[in-house]
């Protein structure tokens, strides 16, 4: 975990190798590291300097997703970094307490280097979120949680192009922070997870192995009014959700991991004593809500969303770096349609994606969204045949990218440009 000093942190994306399986080593890429990438944790309204740097053999981008940025330093497709190149990112911290990630968007190669290790997590803090008496204590009771699946050739080497589907590249194995086969000690309190599905095709269904619920406190993009009650929660990639699992009514000898659909273990957890008194959280977290007024706006911009491998497209048209598609006046709120056409094949989900800015789920097929999606999104699931109305606004201007967040689909050209004047 990082923190600007004297509001400057310093971000290199590199190259190295990875013992991800005992006794091999892989070509991986990360952040100030070999393999994925720390933590950077900034404060509501602080300035902060990113000094991105790219120590890479190849051209990256240093993408903020889910952050208030403007947009020439959002580090779309259009902020090429070649090898050796350092970038100054200033920008002042314009949203609340949320966990959000930064990751590569170089035209052409950005499933691939996502997919080779560059990932790292940002969390905002802000006044409030440290009144909540929420677990807050990193790496104690307060854990990131990053769920990616990578192919292993049989010499346990990393092989994107071996693998690479046009659907999205799934692999066999599946890694928590980087890490295989991995297992997390918890103390019997009230643990924070941080999840995010860093994936570049799977959406993963979390559940307990034990049955049990758990609550669910942030989207994307900050707290929940009120936590919720949950047995399941799901993930497409680029999405982000906050959980608290209560581990006090459980014992050192309890099996308890986290699972996913088809209860395979994802993270198991070791238990330790002694029981430590948690008090409970605050009742009210937030205070999100969609308005009267952003229900009652037209909608302004219509997205199609259609395809499947190579022939993906929004609104028929594939991704061109020199065709602006929409544009948005800074500050107005606008309501995008955004309609995921099925094909004779019943189509696929796609997580819809816009840089620059958090918006608000105003309803899907016309009801208001599921309470889990009742809070700030960058991300959102739609279904075959869904139509989710989005209510968005830029606080900054220039060019950003919506896209598909199944990233061979955005490197296969589901993504368009809007911008903000
Ligand atoms: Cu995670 Cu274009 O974004
Ligand atoms: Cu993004
Ligand atoms: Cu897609």
């Amino acid at each position: 975990i990082i923190e600007p000093q004297n509001g400057l942190v310093n971000i290199t994306a590199q190259q190295g190798e990875t013992e991800i399986f005992d006794g091999f080593q892989t070509m991986t890429y990360g952040y100030n590291g070999s393999f994925l990438g720390p933590v950077i944790k900034i404060k509501s309204g602080e300035n902060v300097t990113l000094r991105t740097k790219n120590d890479l053999l190849e051209p990256t981008t240093f993408h903020w997703h889910g952050l208030d940025i403007p947009g020439d330093g959002d580090g779309g497709p259009h902020q090429i970094l070649k090898q050796g190149q350092s970038v100054d990112v200033n920008f002042t911290v314009n949203q609340g307490a949320s966990t959000l990630w930064f990751h590569p968007h170089p035209e052409g190669a950005t499933a691939e280097q996502v997919y080779k290790g560059l990932a790292g997590l940002i969390y905002i803090e802000d006044d409030n979120s440290l009144k909540l008496n929420l677990p807050n204590d990193y790496g104690k009771n307060d854990f990131p949680l990053i769920f990616q699946d990578r192919h292993f050739t049989d010499e346990k080497q990393f092989d994107y192009n071996a693998v690479q589907n046009a659907d999205g590249t799934i692999g066999n194995t599946l890694l928590v922070n980087g890490t295989f086969n991995p297992k997390l000690t918890v103390g019997r309190e009230r643990i924070r997870l941080r999840l995010l599905n860093g994936s570049n095709a799977r959406n993963y269904t979390f559940k307990l192995n034990t049955g049990d619920a758990f609550q669910q406190i942030a989207t994307d993009g900050g707290f929940l009014n009120k936590s919720i009650e949950l047995h399941e929660i799901t993930l497409t990639p680029g999405e982000r959700a906050e959980i608290i699992i209560d581990f006090s009514k459980f014992d050192a000898e309890s099996d308890v991991a986290l699972v996913n659909e088809e209860n395979i273990r994802l993270l198991p957890f070791k238990i330790e004593h002694p029981k430590s008194s948690s008090t409970a959280i605050a009742e009210v977290l937030n205070d999100y809500m969609v308005t009267e007024e952003e229900k009652s706006l037209p909608v302004t911009k219509q997205l199609e969303l259609f395809g499947m491998g190579k022939m993906v497209t929004i609104n028929n048209q594939q991704f061109d770096m020199h065709r602006i598609d929409f544009t948005q006046k800074l500050g107005e709120t606008e309501i995008w349609e955004v309609y995921n056409k099925p094909d004779t094949m019943g189509g696929m989900i796609h997580p819809f994606h816009i840089h620059g800015t958090q918006f608000k789920v105003v309803s899907i097929d016309g009801e208001d969204p599921a309470a889990s999606l009742q809070g700030w999104k960058d991300t959102i699931s739609i279904e075959p045949n869904q139509t989710v109305k989005l209510a968005v606004k830029f606080n900054n201007k220039g060019i950003y990218m919506f896209h598909c967040h199944l990233l061979e689909h955005e490197e296969n050209g589901m993504m368009g440009q809007v911008e903000v004047k």
